[in-house]
Formats: structure tokens, sequence, C-alpha cells
């Protein structure tokens, strides 16, 4: 089956074509244009620049996806198109461009979840994944952990109650003057510093849900930030910094992550969402859920999937294939798990 995939949930605009059997997920094409540039201006996303970006790019994204292909809309089966959640203006360009096409094509049409795309992202070009399963997903917006029993029952654990681990890393990395997106750059920073340097709460890590809170974190630095000790903010201290912040959000990521597997008795984990692509979480998870669970298999994206991406949309769509009435899509900001 060959699917056109589009997202436009945030600052990227992305569209994708996949080749896809039960066998395998091959990605044919998969472009991203980014407005994150604009935004690492201002230190965080402006939704109205976000939006006025989407509809300059849908079409050319789209375009470029047929031609790195070598396809035509004459060969797809079904378009699949994030409804949700996200900002408003971004996922209308989206949506309402997948259903004129939709309509005009004369093709079944996909609503997808955004967060459920993170999740399939791990199953692209892979058909060794078992279930149980627990997904963990952790982006700039959600912290979230997952029961998938298959593709048709998956259950919501838990969830962040304040800030998500992304927003953490961004928080955090302008309380360090670094630029937005601060996550990628956290994690360098992290590489020459010190995580025992400072012993910072690890939020919730006893509890025995699947919650999460990360706001703790970013007061306990914005303390040792405005401490009157240190008089400039050093290259080492900002290593310091990021290194011991970083360590306390992988504890936690990881720790809860493997009290769910545990107790799920589940046959893999799954990982998804921007700061799936820091190496510290990937290596962490693999090495713990390789000591203390060796039976469970554990599956990161390629770092390029973890992002927000049309393939892992256009995937999630090919799993849970439930094409409805172009006419019945709508754009939900507040999508949740359904
Ligand atoms: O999934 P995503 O691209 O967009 C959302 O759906 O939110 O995630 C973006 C988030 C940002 O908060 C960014 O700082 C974080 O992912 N991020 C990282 C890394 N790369 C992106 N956080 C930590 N380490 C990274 N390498
Ligand atoms: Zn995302």
């Amino acid at each position: 089956m060959i699917i056109l995939g589009i997202e436009t949930s945030c600052d990227e605009t992305s569209a994708s074509i996949i080749n896809a059997s039960n066998k395998k997920i091959g990605v044919l094409s998969n472009i991203i244009s980014s407005s994150l540039s604009l935004h690492s201006k201002t230190g965080g996303i402006i939704p109205e620049v976000a939006a006025r970006e989407q509809v300059k790019f849908i079409i050319p994204v789209i375009e470029k996806a047929f031609s790195e292909a070598h396809l035509s809309e004459k060969n797809i089966d079904a378009i699949a198109v994030t409804y949700g959640p996200g900002l408003i203006g971004s996922l209308l360009v989206g949506v309402e461009t997948a259903k004129t096409l939709a309509f005009v094509w004369k093709k079944p049409i996909v609503p997808v979840n955004h967060l459920f795309g993170h999740i399939y992202a791990n199953f692209i070009e892979r058909s060794n994944i078992e279930f149980p399963a627990i997904a963990l997903i952790v982006s700039g917006g959600h912290t979230d952990l997952v029961l998938l029993k298959n593709h048709k029952k998956i259950k919501w654990l838990g969830g962040t109650r304040d800030d998500a681990a992304g927003e953490a890393y961004d928080k955090i990395g302008r309380l360090l003057n670094l630029p937005y997106p601060a996550g990628p750059i956290m994690e360098k920073l992290a590489k020459k510093g010190d995580p025992k340097a400072f012993i910072f709460p690890r939020p919730m890590i006893g509890s025995n849900d699947f919650d999460f809170s990360f706001s703790g974190l970013k007061a306990a630095v914005a303390r040792q930030v405005s401490s009157s000790k240190y008089k400039v903010l050093s290259m080492g201290l900002k290593s310091d910094l990021a290194a011991s912040a970083q360590e306390a959000i992988i504890d936690v990521l990881v720790k809860k992550t493997l009290n769910a597997a545990k107790k799920f008795k589940v046959r893999s984990i799954l990982l998804g969402g921007g700061v799936a692509a820091n190496e510290k979480l990937r290596e962490r998870l693999i090495h713990n859920t390789k000591y203390e669970i060796p039976n469970t298999a554990i599956f990161v994206p390629q770092k390029s999937l973890c992002t927000d991406n049309a393939a892992m949309i256009a995937t999630a769509a090919f799993f849970n294939y439930k094409p409805i009435e172009w006419k019945k899509i709508k754009a939900n900001p507040e999508l949740y798990f359904d």
C-alpha cells in the first residue's frame, strides 16, 4: 500500500510517501521543511509565524515528496494527516490541504494522532516488534507512557503533570542562555560537564504511578544560576549544570519506563519523540533494559525519525487503517489519547 503522509502540527512542514506492507515499511521519501531557525531568534515558537511558514511550504514539500519517490498522485492508495495535538494554525494547514487533495484525487483519508506517529516511528524499516509493548514518548509538548497490547489496544498509563521532558530541556537551556530549542545544544554541552557536580531532584522517581513532573527541576537549576556563589555563568559551570540536569531527567525517564515494562511484563520497549534523539537517553535505556530485563527488546528510531516527520504519520495510518469521510476530519489541537 502506498500512502502519502502529511505532518504540520508545529514548526515542521513534512510530507512523505511510504510503501507499506505487514512485513516492511519502506520510506520512498520523507521531506521536512522547518521554521525552527525563525523561532530560535525569539526563544520559542510563535504560533502565527509557524502557521504562515506552513502555508508557504506545504505544496512545495508535497511536490518534492512525490518527485523524490518518482511517483504521482495516481500511484497512492491513501492520504494520512496529523489532526492533533498541536498548534491550531499549523494543524489547519495540513488538515485542509489533505482534505482538498483527498476530494480532488478521490483518495481515502486517514486522520492520525501525532503522538501515535511518534510511537510508530519505531515500526519503520522493522518487522520484529512484538507485543505487548511499552512506549515512552518524550517531546517538546509531551512525556507519556503508553501500553500497546496490540495495534488496536493502546492504553495511556501516565504522563507529565507539568513540563514535558523537552520543555524542561528548553526552559533549563533558556536559564543557561542557550538558543531555542535547547535540547540538542544542552546534550552537547553536557558531554563536557560533570553529571554529579550538582545533585538535582529526581521528581516523582519513587512514586507508584507512571506520572512525571519536571518543573521542580527547572526551579532547582534556576536557584543555582542565580546563586550569589557564581558571579559569571562560565562555560564550565554551564556544562556542569547541563550535565547534572540531563542526568536527573534521564534517571526519571529510564526508571519509570522500566517500572512500567516490568509491571506489564512487556516484550518490547519503544522510544519516540524529539528527546528520543538524545544519545545519553538512548544508551541508558538500552543498557538498563539489557541489564534489568534482558528478555525485553528495546527499540529506538533512527535519530531523523525522532523529531516531527510525515513518514511516522503515514506508518501509524497503515497499522491503524481507519479512513473516514473527508468532511468529518477536523483539526483538534487538544487531542490526547483516544
Ligand atoms: O517531537 P518534537 O520534534 O516536537 C514536538 O512534538 O514537541 O520534539 C522537540 C523537542 C524540543 O523540546 C527539543 O529541545 C527536544 O525535542 N530535543 C532534544 C534533543 N533533540 C530534540 N532534547 C534532548 N536531546 C536532544 N538531542
Ligand atoms: Zn512531535
